[in-house]
């Protein structure tokens, strides 16, 4: 039986995976992490604990003590945030990625282990539209350069240790249960809080910046389906596109306009503009629908409806408190 490991579990994408394995393995078989308490019912429906990914020796020790078979490590900093403090984000971006490589090599019952990767290695010499799986990678963000050399040494790690491990270039993931902190695709998010709550939204980046986005229930079900493929299939050891959808800020403005007709937005773009322009527009994932069955359920229609219902349950909740 599966014993599995998640660092970054109070995270954006990890309050979400850790409830999903926990329904499939069985909550007893989770272990939920993170170096910040997560929300209640991550830390009282199985197993929680503090832990600090960067403290190697703990980290062993936890991997030892719990039989843990698979780790999925999510924590990082997101592409806002690095250009800031660049050099503390690429030693935590890198080290906490290489104490996990690390770790499998030296535990032999760690059998596999998941990174997220991410658009942002891509860069402005990219193809941006329908960008393949294979092309120029010349990112010039801290974030993107973390990124592209942890694929590298994904693949390095399955060469020549034979370390199954798997990944995934996530694109702006949209989820309203946590929200993510310090990303370029932020907006996305923040756009659909802005709207329940203020009737308004200034958005930073400009009204046609076209990004490739994903809602987190298709960013959860594509990462279970990918961990739970046949290792035969797999064709690429670095990182896999997924595409989802190719969205600007004017047209989740329009989606959200037909639920809430006076919601109005300004642009006032600043520095992640200049990421975003050098990012993809959409995604060509032909190769992860023939190795592993990737595809999604959601679209901006489907999308803007859930996100607006469950963010005033959300908030209509967090008053009565
Ligand atoms: N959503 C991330 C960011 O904006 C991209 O991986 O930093």
């Amino acid at each position: 039986m599966e014993r599995i490991l998640i660092i970054g579990a109070a995270g954006q994408i990890g309050s979400e995976l850790t409830i999903e394995l926990r329904k499939r393995y069985g909550s007893d078989h989770v272990f939920a992490t993170d170096i910040k308490e997560a929300s209640p019912d991550i830390m009282i429906g199985g197993p929680f604990e503090l832990l600090d990914v960067m403290d190697d020796k703990r980290l062993i020790h936890f991997v030892i003590r719990h039989k843990i078979t698979q780790i999925y490590h999510l924590a990082a900093v997101l592409s806002g945030n690095a250009e800031k403090l660049p050099i503390q984000a690429w030693h935590i971006n890198m080290n906490s990625m290489m104490n996990i490589l690390e770790v499998a090599k030296m535990v032999d019952e760690v059998k596999k282990i998941f990174w997220p990767s991410s658009i942002a290695v891509f860069g402005p010499t990219t193809p941006r539209i329908n960008t393949p799986q294979l092309t120029v990678m010349e990112p010039t963000t801290v974030y993107g350069i973390s990124k592209l050399a942890g694929e590298r040494w994904c693949e390095y790690y399955y060469n020549k240790y034979d370390i199954d491990v798997r990944s995934i270039r996530y694109p702006g993931l949209i989820s309203y249960k946590t929200e993510a902190g310090g990303g370029t695709t932020d907006y996305a998010v923040e756009i659909y809080y802005s709207a329940v709550k203020n009737g308004s939204y200034d958005c930073f980046l400009t009204q046609d910046t076209a990004l490739p986005l994903l809602f987190m229930p298709d960013a959860i079900k594509a990462t279970v389906d990918l961990m739970e493929a046949e290792p035969s299939s797999l064709s690429v050891r670095s990182a896999y596109n997924i595409g989802g959808l190719s969205i600007k800020p004017s047209e989740i403005h329009a989606e959200i306009v037909k639920h809430i007709p006076e919601f109005s937005i300004s642009y006032t773009p600043d520095f992640r503009q200049s990421i975003a322009d050098t990012w993809p527009q959409s995604i060509d994932d032909s190769i992860s629908a023939r190795d592993w069955g990737c595809s999604y359920q959601y679209n901006l229609e489907s999308m803007t409806e859930i996100m607006l219902e469950e963010i005033r349950k959300k908030l209509n909740l967090e008053i009565l408190r």
